[in-house]
């Protein structure tokens, strides 16, 4: 029998994460939104295009949890997005609410799910989802850390003409303008950018790549961007279905790791069967760990805020 995967939310991220999801083959998958008719109209457009694409899974749009129930991985995408001018922290209070509702629903419906976080601001939806669900916090993580990634990747690329696959590097820390790209650790073919690149040169990729999100919502004007995140969540649903155990940069809950505590934050994790399987500790500078110290204190003052309006 196929893996069933939900995703929650049929906006521009939730449709393309369902499109490639469904593609896989590896899965059926369930659309659900508010929007009566919208979910059903995706769904049952993607399931058209298997013939074509020669994948047997299904796919069906609801509006109703009973048709989510015993899923294997749920994706949450509900929410607003930012529009021009909005910061990712501008969505707070709107989806704390949303999410919260749709965490329960799942949590209720699918209590051995793992639960991919998308919608924003990242990492307090993420406290939010592990909060309301009561879930382990292996079984529910945050998706920022591969976008943010990929996006560094790209533009090191560009600059230097070379295969974004010959790019490693890593981004951690909240998915804001606080997040932490290490700098000293990236390297192009093994060879650190600071023997490739100027240092003004890194710097504007750098602020480039922390302005990503922005500069996106800049062009669209009317929402947020979909191919790139979608693409990531893809990455992480195949590691746990697939059980690749790949290691990934991903929000988790942290409880002392890189001695930072009760929060959600990007950091390298191993993604398998059971979710997060293990929260690698890379060694960092003096400065990536002031870096990452500082995106936590933007976290949790998100989270404070959040917090302090529920009770
Ligand atoms: P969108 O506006 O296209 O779609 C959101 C969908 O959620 C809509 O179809 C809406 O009807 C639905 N929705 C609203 N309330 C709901 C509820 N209670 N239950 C079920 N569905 C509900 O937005 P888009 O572009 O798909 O973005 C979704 C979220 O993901 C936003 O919060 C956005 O900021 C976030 N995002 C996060 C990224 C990340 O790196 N973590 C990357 C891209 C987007
Ligand atoms: C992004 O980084 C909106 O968080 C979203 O594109």
């Amino acid at each position: 029998m196929r893996k069933k995967i939900t995703v929650v939310g049929a906006g521009n991220v939730g449709a393309t994460v369902a499109q490639r999801l469904f593609e896989r083959g590896y899965a059926d998958v369930v659309l659900l939104d508010i929007v009566e008719g919208l979910p059903q109209g995706k769904a049952l457009d993607i399931l058209e295009s298997g013939p074509v694409l020669g994948t047997d899974s299904q796919i069906r749009g609801t509006n109703s949890y009973a048709d989510t129930a015993g899923s294997d991985v749920a994706i949450i995408t509900a929410g607003v997005a930012r529009k021009p001018g909005m910061s990712r922290d501008d969505l707070l209070f709107t989806n704390m609410d949303i999410v919260g509702g749709v965490a329960g629903q799942i949590a209720r419906y699918s209590p051995q799910a793992i639960l991919v976080v998308v919608s924003n601001p990242l990492d307090a939806m993420a406290q939010q989802t592990l909060e309301v669900s009561r879930f382990p916090r292996e079984r529910v993580i945050g998706m920022a850390g591969i976008l943010d990634t990929a996006r560094f990747r790209t533009f090191l690329a560009q600059e230097m003409r070379v295969s974004v696959e010959d790019v490693q590097a890593y981004v951690l820390g909240g998915h804001g303008d606080t997040m932490v790209p290490l700098v000293d650790s990236t390297t192009v073919g093994g060879v650190p950018i600071a023997r490739l690149l100027s240092k003004e040169a890194v710097e504007r990729i750098v602020q480039r790549t922390r302005d990503g999100g922005a500069e996106i919502v800049g062009l669209l004007k009317t929402g947020s961007a979909y191919y790139a995140p979608s693409a990531a969540v893809a990455q992480m649903v195949d590691s746990i279905i697939l059980d690749k155990k790949r290691v990934l940069p991903c929000a988790a809950y942290l409880q002392g790791e890189y001695g930072i505590d009760g929060l959600f934050i990007g950091v390298p994790v191993k993604l398998g069967a059971g979710g997060i399987e293990e929260i690698i500790q890379v060694r960092l500078s003096s400065a990536e760990k002031a870096a990452l110290n500082k995106s936590a204190a933007a976290v949790k003052e998100l989270a404070d805020v959040m917090h302090s309006r529920k009770t």
